[in-house]
């Protein structure tokens, strides 16, 4: 009887303990994290395409010579988003009464193991746009490395296509959002070309492999909300076209009180093939969606390129250790 017992007494004592390392894991003190305010707006049809032609925009030349979005953009986000909400030529199918713009704070930590994300939003009055039933609200986020210079550049933009999805040469003008799901977002390296219609030369399945291996492909996270349930994940890859994994390595929570998400990613910092290693003294660049009132596709907020790092310099977001 006594050494069974005792046994039983030493088990029960390691779940206690396994239960307060895995809560302090999770207890993070996010009001010691800096803050980063960011503004997401509502960007239409405005496709990398247009961007880079001079006569479209006032910027393409200057992107191309030297300068970045947010050079030229940053603190103009919410204006261009209203602007774009109602501009005809951008956006043939406006949902009325829809914000132009939604802020986020934006915190992200690690501990030996993991890197967190913790974005805040508070969508505001949404009209309901009866896109996406399943879902009331979406926050994403999409980064890279060094590796690939038009996200560190463009931030999402490098991935959003005129002939995407919804988009205009998407094959339903952009107004119902059932775009050709064989085109959602790409990189323009996994075209041979990519002309004034889009990149319709897709590389040759070999070289697709060798730019995966190289780590050439952006890593995107998705939490999918509703009120009072826990968020669907999702996360994969996005090279010749977006990659769903069957299993997310990332994990999220979220809440909504009185108006504001508060939604907190988390994965290894090493997570495996497919998924970017964070490692100390690396410059990320990432760029975050939003979907708000039941909207799907195009019909998001999105931000300009934000950096972050551990112990990388001036990141905009400092990825700070806690216990
Ligand atoms: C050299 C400065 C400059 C750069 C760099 C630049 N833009 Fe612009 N952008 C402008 C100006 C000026 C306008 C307004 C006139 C126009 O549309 O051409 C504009 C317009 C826009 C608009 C339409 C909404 C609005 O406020 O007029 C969007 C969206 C936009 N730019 C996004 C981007 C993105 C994304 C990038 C990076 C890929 C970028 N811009 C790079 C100067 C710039």
């Amino acid at each position: 009887m006594r050494p069974t017992r005792r046994r039983l007494g030493v088990t029960a004592l390691l779940a206690v303990a396994a239960l307060c390392v895995s809560t302090a894991s999770h207890a993070i003190d996010w009001a010691a994290v800096p803050a980063r305010n960011i503004t997401l707006f509502y960007p239409a049809q405005m496709s990398w395409e247009v961007l880079l032609v001079q006569a479209q925009h006032t910027g393409a030349n200057r992107f191309k010579r030297d300068r970045t979005c947010r050079h030229c953009h940053e603190g103009d986000e919410a204006a261009s988003g209203r602007l774009l909400m109602g501009e005809k030529a951008m956006e043939p199918a406006p949902i009325a009464g829809k914000p132009g713009a939604v802020g986020a704070v934006v915190k992200m930590a690690h501990d030996a193991e993991n890197l967190y994300v913790r974005v805040e939003f508070a969508p505001g009055a949404q009209p309901d746009a009866r896109m996406d039933p399943k879902f009331e609200a979406k926050v994403a986020l999409m980064f890279s490395g060094p590796e690939i210079a038009e996200i560190v550049r463009g931030g999402c933009y490098a991935a959003c296509h005129i002939d995407s999805a919804s988009m205009p040469l998407g094959g339903d003008g952009g107004g119902d959002a059932k775009g050709d799901d064989n085109k959602s977002m790409y990189l323009p390296a996994s075209r041979g070309m990519i002309t004034r219609t889009g990149g319709d030369h897709i590389r040759p399945d070999d070289q697709l492999a060798a730019l995966r291996a190289q780590g050439k492909y952006a890593e995107y996270w998705q939490a999918n909300l509703n009120p009072g349930a826990s968020p669907v994940v999702v996360a994969g890859a996005v090279l010749e076209k977006r990659h769903e994994y069957p299993k997310p390595a990332v994990s999220a929570t979220a809440s909504l009180d009185k108006g504001k998400w508060v939604v907190t990613f988390m994965r290894k910092l090493a997570a495996g093939a497919g998924y970017k290693d964070i490692v100390p003294g690396r410059v990320y660049t990432v760029g975050f969606s939003i979907h708000a009132g039941h909207t799907n596709r195009r019909f998001h907020y999105v931000s300009l390129e934000n950096t972050f790092g551990i112990d990388a310099g001036l990141s905009d977001i400092p990825v700070v250790p806690v216990d």
